[in-house]
Parts: C-alpha cells; structure tokens; sequence
C-alpha cells in the first residue's frame, strides 16, 4: 500500500532526525520505505538548493525563490516520489509544499492563492495522506540551529518572520486537521 508522509516545522524542531527514525521503524517492520528532503532529494533539485540556501545570495527576491523552490519540487515529484507511490512503497519527505505556504505565504506574505496555485502545477497535485507538523518555539528552534552550526541564508531572516511561519503552520494544521498532527517538539 503506498502512503504519503511529510515532516513539516520550523527550523531545529528535529525533523530530520524524526523522519529517519520513522523510517527505520517502518523497515524494521518490514515495511518498503524511500526518505527524501526538500529543498533537493534530486541530482537537479541539490543544484537549487545550493542556489537557495547560498549566503552569497542575499538579494534574492522572495518571489525567485518560491520558483526555485518549486522547481526543485517539480523534479523531485517526477523523479522520485510519484514513481515510488506508483509502485506501492511509501515514502516519506523532510518538507513538502506546506512548507512553501508557511515560509513563503505566512513568512513573506505571498499570495497564499498564487502559491496554491504555482504548487499545483509543481506537484501535478500529489498531496501528503499526512503530515507530520513539529511545533517549537522560535526562540528555541532558532538557537538549536545556531548550535548545530548549519546556519544559512534561510535562516537568517529575522524573528517576526519565524514567528509568523510558526503561526502560518498551526493555521494551515487547523484548516486541514484530518491530514495534520501536531506533535510538540519542545
Ligand atoms: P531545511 O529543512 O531547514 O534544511 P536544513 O535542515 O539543511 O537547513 O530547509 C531549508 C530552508 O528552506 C528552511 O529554512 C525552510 C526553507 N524552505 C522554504 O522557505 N520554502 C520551501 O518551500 C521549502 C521546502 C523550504
């Protein structure tokens, strides 16, 4: 049976650490399971990512980077995940579009309509059986990154942003709860 599940939440929330153990839980159950990630998880879509979180782009437009975004997501449907659900395994991806609705719409304030839309069109639209959200607070989510030492360009917008995406998550989590789980990752 194939089977859709997206990590989602703000940055240090551990979702990359969740994901894999999810997947070692599934296999250990004899489960056939694919991790993958975004922004990348393809040979083209690790390029954009080099492009977006690169600290010597700073003068990116919030608006070149949703298509950056979403081109990498394109890839990664095509490549990897529909052909995987096509085939019966499951997979399971550290961010999806949501994120794209919560960094970009509620971060940035970009038409969350636009963005819906320009996501459809990326993902043919594929959408997650569940998603998997790590609520944190900023404060702390922001300082366990620092720590962690894999500080980029995405990472450096300021504080009323993060906020924002945190609210932006919890918003969308209540718009669809039958997809979403909120687990606490304090
Ligand atoms: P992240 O998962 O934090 O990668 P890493 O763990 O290596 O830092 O993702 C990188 C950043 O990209 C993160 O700050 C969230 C942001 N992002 C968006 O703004 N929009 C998107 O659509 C996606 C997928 C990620």
């Amino acid at each position: 049976m194939s089977l859709f599940v997206t990590f989602e939440g703000p940055d240090g929330g551990g979702k990359s650490t969740q994901a894999r153990l999810l997947v070692e839980h599934l296999r250990r159950n004899g489960h056939d399971v694919f991790l993958t990630r975004e922004p990348g998880g393809t040979a083209i879509g690790d390029q954009i990512r080099r492009v977006l979180t690169s600290l010597e782009n700073t003068a990116m437009d919030p608006r070149a980077e949703i298509l950056l975004f979403s081109a990498s997501r394109a890839q990664l449907v095509h490549e990897i995940i529909r052909p995987r659900l096509d085939s019966g395994q499951i997979v399971i991806s550290d961010r999806f579009y949501d994120s794209t609705l919560a960094y970009q719409g509620y971060g940035h304030r970009l038409s969350l309509e636009a963005l819906r839309a320009i996501t459809a069109f990326a993902t043919g639209g594929l959408k997650p059986d569940l998603t998997l959200l790590l609520d944190l607070a900023v404060e702390v989510g922001l300082r366990r990154r620092q720590k962690g030492g894999h500080w980029n360009r995405l990472d450096a917008y300021n504080l009323s942003f993060h906020e924002r995406v945190r609210k932006g998550y919890l918003e969308l989590a209540s718009q669809e709860p039958e997809r979403w789980c909120i687990l606490d990752a304090g």
